[in-house]
């Protein structure tokens, strides 16, 4: 079977859309990575580049908002013959108009068990909490930030003395992990949104 054409937008580090990367380099993953966008010069474009996969910035500020960036970046992914979308650390709310447009060809990995912690300061939050667990979950996306049907999540165990950074960095561990599990579900279509479950 094809591989699906998948895009993966960036705002920052990108150390999840390099996780995505590796996994793609295996011939037989079901997934090959098309084009990398952000929405600023984010660092992680230049790892992407490194591995000889074009990069583009819509950069919103430069073209004078959501509206522009987004018509931008549409231009990006509709040249890239874009079949799915990978949000990986894109720190911009997309539009319902965008977010429809991608209707179940777009998922996100979020840095808690949603729908618990959406939003920002996940690890912060779950710690205030007292909460015993806390995680990632890779889901679909829809309108409404941070909710869509959920492909999979991981657990984390919180310990004794974790501080937000040291459950920050075991998170995105179990991140690199789920991220390229959860595409290689959806891009061989083990798994749709109508059959994942809700979030
Ligand atoms: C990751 O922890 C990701 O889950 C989170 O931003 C980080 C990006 O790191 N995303 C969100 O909070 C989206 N709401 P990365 O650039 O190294 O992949």
């Amino acid at each position: 079977m094809a591989r699906k054409r998948v895009a993966i937008l960036i705002s920052g580090r990108g150390s999840n859309m390099e996780a995505l990367i590796r996994a793609a380099r295996d011939p037989a993953y079901p997934a090959g990575i098309v084009v990398v966008a952000a929405d600023k010069p984010a660092a992680g474009l230049a790892i992407a580049a490194a591995e000889g996969i074009p990069t583009a910035v819509a950069d919103y500020k430069a073209l004078g908002g959501k509206a522009a960036g987004e018509a931008e970046l549409n231009r990006v992914l509709d040249e890239a013959g874009t079949e799915l979308i990978c949000l990986a650390g894109f720190m911009r709310i997309l539009s319902a108009d965008f977010v429809q447009r991608w209707h179940d060809r777009l998922i996100n990995i979020h840095p808690s068990l949603l729908p618990s912690y959406p939003g920002i300061d996940t690890h912060a939050r779950a710690l205030a909490a007292g909460d015993k667990v806390h995680g990632c979950t890779v889901h679909f996306v829809r309108a409404e930030v941070d909710t869509g049907p959920v492909i999979l999540r991981e657990t984390v165990p919180i310990r004794p003395g974790d501080t937000a950074e040291t459950l920050a960095r075991r998170v995105l561990e179990a991140e690199h992990r789920t991220y390229p599990r959860a595409l290689a579900l959806v891009a061989s279509g083990q798994v749709t949104a109508a059959s994942a479950s809700g979030a």
